[in-house]
C-alpha cells in the first residue's frame, strides 16, 4: 500500500531562544484527512511547533512542505492565506469589537472598493457569521454585542467557528478545551468530528487523553522539546502515552513500525 503524499509534512525543524532548545530536528507529516494530536509535558515544544508552522515566528533550520510545495510563512496572515486555521493558546481575539468583527477580523468583506477607500458588508459578514456559528451550536443572543460580555466558552467557539469556516487545508488547535466546562469541551469535540467527517486535515493539541483517544487518528509524542514518536491510536493506549510522555518508556522499545515513523 502506497501513502499518498502529505498534506503537510515537517523535516528538523529548529527554534532555541537563546540556550533554551524549545524544539529540536522535528519531523512530523499529516495525511489527506488525518486528525492527529500533539501531547507532551508543560513547556515540551508544542506551541512552539505550531507558532512554527504558523508563521508567528521563524524557525532556525528545517523545511516546512504543504501539498508537496516547499512553504515557507513570513506572517500567520501568510499561512491564512494558504488555508492553514489556527486557534492559539492565547485566543487572538479582538475583545472590544462584535462577533461578525472579529470573525472577519483582517478579511473583512467589502461592497465597494475604490483604491485606499471601501466600504464594509456588515449584513453579509454578520450573515454568514451567523451560519458559522450555527455549525458550532453556541447560543449567542446578540451578535453585535463585544466579546468583552462573553464567557470564555463563548468566545472560544467564536475562535473555532471561525477557523473552521475559513480553514481550506488544515485547522490546528492548541489546546481549545482547557479552559472550558464539560458541556462546552463536547460542543468542541462534536465541531472536530463534524471537520473529520468534512475531510478536513487537523492538528489537535491536548492533555486530555480520553479527548485525544476519541477524536484523532494518530498522536505525535514531545518530550524535552523533541518530536519523540508518532503512534496510531488503534495501536496504542493511555498508559503507553503516557510513558512516552514521562520517559517511562523508550520509543526505541516499541515494536511497531509507527514508533519509527520520525
Ligand atoms: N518566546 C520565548 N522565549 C524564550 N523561551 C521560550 C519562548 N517561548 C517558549 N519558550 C520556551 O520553550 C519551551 C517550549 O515552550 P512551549 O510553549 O512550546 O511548550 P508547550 O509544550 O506548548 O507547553 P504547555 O503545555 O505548557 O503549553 C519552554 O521551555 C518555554 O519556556
Ligand atoms: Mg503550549
Amino acid at each position: 500500500m502506497t501513502t499518498p503524499q502529505p498534506v503537510l509534512q515537517i523535516k528538523n525543524l529548529t527554534k532555541h531562544y537563546g540556550g533554551v532548545k524549545a524544539l529540536t530536528d522535528a519531523n512530523f507529516r499529516l495525511l489527506p484527512g488525518e486528525h492527529a494530536a500533539i501531547v507532551g509535558d508543560n513547556g515540551a515544544g508544542k506551541s512552539t511547533f505550531v507558532r512554527l508552522i504558523t508563521g508567528v515566528e521563524q524557525p532556525n533550520s528545517g523545511d516546512i512542505t504543504l501539498d508537496g510545495q516547499s512553504v515557507h510563512f513570513s506572517s500567520p496572515l501568510d499561512a491564512r492565506d494558504q488555508g492553514i486555521e489556527t486557534v492559539y493558546q492565547t485566543l487572538a481575539l479582538a475583545e472590544d469589537l462584535d462577533v461578525p468583527a472579529n470573525i472577519f477580523l483582517g478579511r473583512e468583506l467589502t461592497r465597494l472598493s475604490l483604491g485606499p477607500l471601501s466600504v464594509l458588508n456588515h449584513k453579509a459578514m454578520r450573515e454568514q457569521s451567523a451560519t458559522m456559528l450555527s455549525t458550532t451550536g453556541v447560543k449567542i443572543q446578540d451578535m453585535s454585542e463585544s466579546l468583552r460580555g462573553m464567557s470564555g466558552g463563548q468566545r472560544q467557539c467564536v475562535a473555532i467557528a471561525r477557523a473552521a469556516g475559513f480553514a481550506k487545508k488544515l485547522i490546528i488547535l492548541d489546546e481549545p478545551t482547557a479552559a472550558l466546562g464539560v458541556a462546552e469541551t463536547a460542543r468542541v469535540e462534536e465541531i472536530v468530528k463534524g471537520l473529520k467527517k468534512q475531510g478536513i486535515p487537523l492538528i489537535i493539541i491536548s492533555h486530555n487523553l480520553r479527548q485525544v483517544f476519541d477524536l484523532v487518528d494518530r498522536i505525535w509524542v514531545f518530550r524535552q522539546g523533541r518530536i519523540i514518536c508518532s503512534r496510531l491510536t488503534k495501536e496504542t493506549n493511555p498508559e503507553e502515552i503516557v510513558g512516552l510522555i514521562t520517559g517511562a518508556i523508550d520509543p526505541a522499545t516499541l515494536r511497531s513500525e509507527e514508533a519509527v515513523a520520525c
